[in-house]
């Protein structure tokens, strides 16, 4: 029970993980008031739950606010094993059908056909863009033998586990999850295609993400299992090709883009990586030559939606986990990805495939 001048503060106090009201989550089965002292039971989802500082202090700052609260009490346990697998049944049952053709949220993978030019670097960022921008975004690090995306964006959390189900941590309001949260140190995972695929279908339906607008996937480089597997499990997802401007590179990009076709997927366009870096003397070093993203969209017949130059920036911020889009917005790679986030933002993904991004 909970006593009724409680009620409506307590009830503003949400779970950092799942996002909702502790109330609601029944992490508080009792409360009362006498005396001027607030005794709150508070039930944390699992004894270890690594929120569980942060909880106590919003509850007691919630309760300390209601008219006549001098002291507040606050008795930690944790939830019963029925009350959890409760729970976790309960936070299955309100995500009908987690990204089934269905789904309202954007999926966005990006994929190339080479390796090295920028995928995970640009999923970042364009991640953490997005997330700036008011939506709920969350990235599969779909990577498991290169995975990179905790370290560029500064993460080293692993998810909690409630019953089955996972909360992925966040960084820089991205919701993430990678293969590289469930090996010890730095060891690389040398899996089959089997076990990738099941790895693949768990981050997406055990783990809890929420109401997300767009949930972007960085693939691992080239056309092995983890692309067909996310083209099976994902057959309406969207994809962007990344390449750089070198020539040679188009046509691998091209066949990534192919195999994404195959499987019902639609690319939205190509993202040229590692274009002309400016130099003081305001030419441009083509480092990498020029020309392969506009070919390697003449041959998916899809637009270039953006050209990255090089950047000591962006490469900086990525070693740093410090994404350039949020530390140096106006470095031109990161003025590139930003400006990618607000095209994304104003398209509409295609009919029956999810809603605008964007109040209309
Ligand atoms: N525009 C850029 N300017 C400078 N450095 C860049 C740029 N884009 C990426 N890099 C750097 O290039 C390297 C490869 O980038 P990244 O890891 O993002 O590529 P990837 O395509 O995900 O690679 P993999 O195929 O191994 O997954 C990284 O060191 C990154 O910092
Ligand atoms: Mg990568």
């Amino acid at each position: 029970m909970i006593d009724p001048r409680l009620e409506r503060a307590l009830g503003t106090v949400v779970d950092p993980e799942i996002r909702r009201p502790l109330v609601e989550l029944d992490m508080i089965p009792a409360a009362s008031l006498d005396d001027g002292t607030a005794r709150i039971r508070l039930e944390l989802t699992v004894a270890a739950c690594p929120a569980a500082d942060r909880i106590q202090a919003d509850v007691r700052q919630a309760a300390a606010s209601v008219a006549g609260v001098e002291r507040v009490e606050i008795e930690v346990g944790v939830m019963s094993p029925a009350t959890r697998q409760a729970l976790v049944e309960r936070l299955r049952g309100s995500r009908p059908q987690q990204f089934g053709p269905e789904t309202l949220t954007r999926i966005i993978a990006v994929a190339s056909g080479k390796g090295g030019v920028g995928k995970s670097t640009v999923t970042a960022n364009l991640a953490v863009a997005l997330a700036a921008r008011g939506l709920a975004v969350g990235v599969i690090d779909a990577d498991v033998h290169g995975y990179s995306i905790p370290a560029l964006l500064g993460s080293a959390d692993r998810p909690t586990r409630v019953g089955d189900m996972m909360m992925p941590p966040e960084a820089h309001g991205v919701r993430l999850v990678s293969i590289g949260m469930f090996v010890e140190g730095n060891r690389s995972v040398s899996w089959r295609g089997p076990m990738l695929h099941r790895t693949l279908a768990q981050f997406l339906s055990d783990v809890w993400w929420g109401d997300l607008d767009v949930l972007l996937i960085d693939m691992p480089p080239g056309t092995g299992d983890v692309a067909i597997s996310l083209g099976q499990l994902l057959p309406h997802a969207e994809v962007l090709v990344v390449t750089t401007p070198q020539r040679a590179a188009a046509e691998v990009a091209e066949r990534a883009g192919e195999v994404a076709r195959q499987t019902g997927q639609r690319v939205l366009g190509v993202v040229e990586n590692m274009a002309g870096l400016a130099q003081p003397d305001g030419s441009i070093l083509e480092l990498f030559g020029a020309g392969g993203g506009d070919e390697a969209a003449r041959r998916l017949g899809v637009p270039v939606l953006a050209r990255v130059p090089l950047s000591v920036a962006l490469r900086e911020g990525g070693d740093a986990g410090a994404p350039v889009v949020a530390a140096e917005p106006t470095d031109p790679a990161a003025a590139a990805i930003i400006a990618l986030a607000e095209a994304l933002r104003g398209t509409r993904p295609i009919a029956g495939r999810g809603l605008p991004l964007s109040p209309a």
